[in-house]
């Protein structure tokens, strides 16, 4: 049984996992949503004007009245500054399943930032939402995904061959990772 609680504050050692405020906008847009090397990999393009981000980002508080949302802004207590963000799509109630994705700034790549994020909501959907299987897919030229997920405790299911096309037109292959609740007993 799910208990769908929605985006709640999580805190790690170095990490605040929040919900989006209008106020991040001006920091997601110089710190992550503008750079060509983020997206790479990811379905969006560079935002162009601060009012993407704002609008977007509005969109999301909205979608805070659901509680079967999850989409947290990362800040750094260190700095107080917002670095990037982590989300889950797919959410399925039926299966209890969910998948996850995630993206930080370029400046703070490297170190071990991300695995901290996906550790503390792999921890929160298990625990308290009752989510049996997280998902997460990434594209094998972006390797880097793929050790967060290996450094999280996800296992590597297999590879979707040439399964989707990327926006730039190019067949792309796609490892799909998951964690299982009982996975964790085994840790
Ligand atoms: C992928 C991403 C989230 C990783 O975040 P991060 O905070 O740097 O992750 P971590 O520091 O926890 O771990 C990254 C690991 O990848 C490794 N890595 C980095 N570049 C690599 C490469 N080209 N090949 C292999 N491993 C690589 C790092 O060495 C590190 O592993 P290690 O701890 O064993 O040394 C970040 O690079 C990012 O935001 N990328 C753009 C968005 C994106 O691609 N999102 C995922 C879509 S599926």
């Amino acid at each position: 049984m799910m208990i769908k609680k929605g985006t709640q504050h999580l805190e790690t050692q170095r990490l605040i996992l929040r919900r989006f405020k209008p106020s991040d906008a001006k920091f997601m847009y110089k710190s992550w949503a503008t750079d060509n090397e983020v997206c790479r990999f990811l379905s969006w393009n560079p935002h162009k004007d601060l009012s993407e981000t704002e609008h977007i980002i509005k969109g999301w508080i909205k979608d805070y009245e659901n509680d079967d949302k999850y989409n947290w802004v990362i800040e750094l207590k260190d700095i107080s500054e917002v670095i990037g963000q982590i989300s889950i799509m797919h959410f399925n109630e039926k299966y209890s399943s969910c998948s996850v994705g995630y993206n930080i700034s370029r400046s703070f790549w490297g170190n071990g930032i991300m695995t901290e994020a996906l550790k503390a909501v792999i921890n929160y959907l298990f625990e308290e939402i009752g989510m049996n299987r997280i998902e997460a897919r990434h594209n094998t030229q972006n390797p880097a995904s793929g050790r967060v997920l290996q450094k999280s405790g996800m296992k590597l299911e297999g590879i979707l061959r040439q399964v989707k096309v990327d926006k730039y037109g190019e067949f792309y292959d796609l490892a799909v990772y998951s964690i299982l609740k009982s996975d964790l007993r085994l840790q």
